[in-house]
């Protein structure tokens, strides 16, 4: 074999490493088991709730939010329906609890995210960051798309978005 033949398998093979590597890094993003059982589904396509009903401020501020008790008492002060997981509900809802949500997307403390400048100033759909929420009918307990640096950095070399340091490290 020819020496320029073999730094060039070499040279595959730590790419196919790195790339199979990067996926595997992407499967083991930390998975999380939420306390109840939440249906996007159910609430969006069947009820008619928009994301803004819940997610109170995902389009006029820099956090969405997670909703809690006070949101779901709107609708959930008695029982509705016979499923245990509305039961559960209510448990938390009577004792005036919040629930313990764990958060599947957040950035370090060192990075500056705004919902409302991406969604309502970029247009941009939440879908391009969090997938099809309407199809879920189990909660949340991984990522479907990754919003890691590299995530955020090439959105924004597609979208003529800066990419200086200080945009999103202040
Ligand atoms: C705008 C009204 C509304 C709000 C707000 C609402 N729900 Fe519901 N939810 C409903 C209705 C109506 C049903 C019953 C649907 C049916 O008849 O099957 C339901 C059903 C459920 C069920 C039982 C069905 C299942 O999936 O097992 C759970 C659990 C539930 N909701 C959780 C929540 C939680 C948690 C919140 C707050 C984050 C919330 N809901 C907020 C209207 C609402
Ligand atoms: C450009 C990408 C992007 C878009 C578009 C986007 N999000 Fe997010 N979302 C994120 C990031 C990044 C985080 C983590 C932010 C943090 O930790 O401050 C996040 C966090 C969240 C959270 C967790 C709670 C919170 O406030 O941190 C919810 C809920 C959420 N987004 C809902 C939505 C909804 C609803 C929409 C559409 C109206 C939306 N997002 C659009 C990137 C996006
Ligand atoms: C009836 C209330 C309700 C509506 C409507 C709703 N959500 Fe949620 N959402 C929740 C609750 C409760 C959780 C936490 C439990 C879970 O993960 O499913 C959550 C979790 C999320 C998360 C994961 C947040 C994190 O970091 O853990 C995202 C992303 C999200 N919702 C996006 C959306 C989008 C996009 C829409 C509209 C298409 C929407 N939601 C509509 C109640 C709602
Ligand atoms: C799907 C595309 C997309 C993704 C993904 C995305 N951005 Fe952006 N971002 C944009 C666009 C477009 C703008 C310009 C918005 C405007 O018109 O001001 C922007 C602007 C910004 C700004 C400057 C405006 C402000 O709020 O001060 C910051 C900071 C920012 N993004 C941070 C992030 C971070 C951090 C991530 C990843 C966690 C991310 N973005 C992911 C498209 C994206
Ligand atoms: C569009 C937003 C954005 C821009 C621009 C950006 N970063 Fe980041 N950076 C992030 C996010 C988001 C993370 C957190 C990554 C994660 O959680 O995987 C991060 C993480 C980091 C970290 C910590 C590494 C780690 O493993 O947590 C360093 C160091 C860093 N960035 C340096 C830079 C430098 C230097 C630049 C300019 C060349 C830059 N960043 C530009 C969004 C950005």
């Amino acid at each position: 074999m020819k020496l320029s033949t073999r730094v060039g398998l070499v040279v595959i093979a730590v790419l196919v490493l790195a790339v199979t590597g990067a996926a595997v890094a992407r499967l083991a993003w930390p998975s999380v088991e939420q306390p109840l059982a939440f249906n996007h589904r159910l609430h969006i396509v069947e009820l008619g709730n928009t994301c803004t009903d819940c997610h109170l401020y995902a389009e006029s501020g820099v956090r969405a939010t997670i909703p809690n008790v006070e949101v779901c008492s709107f609708c959930h002060e008695e029982a509705q329906t016979d499923s245990p997981a509305e039961a559960a509900l209510l448990e938390f809802v009577q004792a005036g609890e919040p629930i313990p949500w764990k958060k599947v997307y957040w950035v370090p403390e060192h990075v500056y995210f705004s919902h409302r400048r991406h969604t309502t100033i970029a247009g941009i759909e939440c879908a391009e960051c969090h997938g099809v929420m309407e199809e879920k009918e189990q909660p949340v307990s991984r990522r479907e798309v990754p919003l890691t640096m590299e995530g955020c950095m090439d959105c924004h070399d597609e979208k003529g978005a800066s990419n200086d340091c200080l945009l999103c490290h202040r």
